[in-house]
């Protein structure tokens, strides 16, 4: 179990370096009245998440990974996309580093899961199944069912959701097209990106947002930098201090 917490550097937006150098501190000592959200994406350096082929494993090196593994510590709830279920079959448990598994979500809206992938597995930790109809789920597992315009329930009703019913700190753990519908609802508070030095050149983009036309409109959030032991760097975005320089 290793600390691989790099040296950290500040970035773009006037960050500043402080004492706490956690990228994990101001999840857990965020405000106790609202909800508070965090996405991680682990890319390469031009971007990709995976190759055109749809490989995935492994992008980013032990250190980022046992970043993931911390923010999941950090969180009550980890929350991800049906597609990263069917494409990974990730446990979604704090392993690498010591900590208290979160609540395990899935964003299923159509009901393509069944009781054979890890996630859902009896193993004392609840999980939650977000559905926009009924439909049935393995035993022991609860579902939430909120309502879907176009295909899409509102990342904002799954939050308020979430949040009340006592998970307060959620990490959207992917995958791509779910943590830019977070994004763009404006409901993420803090993006974790962790590149790896390594261009894929082609294959599955991270983030894909709503389209600008002018830079002028690009987000540019305060960001703090922390180059990981064995060289993957992590960007600590605080997309909540940028909408509030809009
Ligand atoms: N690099 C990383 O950090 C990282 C992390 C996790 C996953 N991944 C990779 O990402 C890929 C999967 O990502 P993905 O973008 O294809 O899928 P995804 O984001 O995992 O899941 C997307 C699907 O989840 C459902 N969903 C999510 N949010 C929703 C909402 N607000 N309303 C309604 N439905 C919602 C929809 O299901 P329906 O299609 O049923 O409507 C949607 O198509 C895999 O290749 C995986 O390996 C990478």
């Amino acid at each position: 179990m290793s600390d691989n917490r790099g040296g950290h550097v500040p970035a773009s937006g006037g960050a500043q370096r402080t004492a706490a150098a956690d990228p994990c501190a101001p999840i857990r000592d965020a405000p106790a009245d609202r909800p508070f959200v965090v996405a991680q994406l682990g890319q390469s350096l031009d971007g990709r998440i995976a190759t055109a082929s749809g490989e995935s494993r492994w992008i980013n090196r032990e250190a980022a990974l046992d970043h993931l593994h911390r923010l999941r510590a950090s969180v009550d709830a980890v929350v991800v996309g049906i597609g990263t279920v069917l494409a990974d079959d990730p446990l979604l448990t704090v392993r690498r580093v010591d900590g208290n598994h979160p609540v395990r979500v899935v964003i299923d809206p159509g009901g393509k899961l069944d009781g054979s992938f890890r996630c859902l597995a009896e193993d004392g930790v609840r999980r939650l199944v977000i559905r926009s109809g009924p439909a049935s789920v393995p035993p022991g597992v609860d579902v939430l069912e909120l309502p879907s315009e176009g295909g899409v329930i509102s990342p904002r009703a799954i939050v308020e959701a979430l949040f009340a019913r006592g998970l307060r700190r959620m990490l959207i753990e992917g995958g791509a097209r779910t943590i830019s519908q977070f994004i763009d609802a404006g409901v993420v508070d803090r993006l974790h990106v962790l590149v790896a030095p390594m261009i894929i050149g082609s294959g599955k983009m991270g983030l894909e947002l709503a389209p600008i036309a002018r830079l002028a409109d690009a987000r540019r959030p305060p960001t703090r930098v922390h180059v990981l032991a064995d060289g993957d760097v992590l960007f600590d975005c605080d997309l909540r201090a940028a909408s509030k320089e809009v």
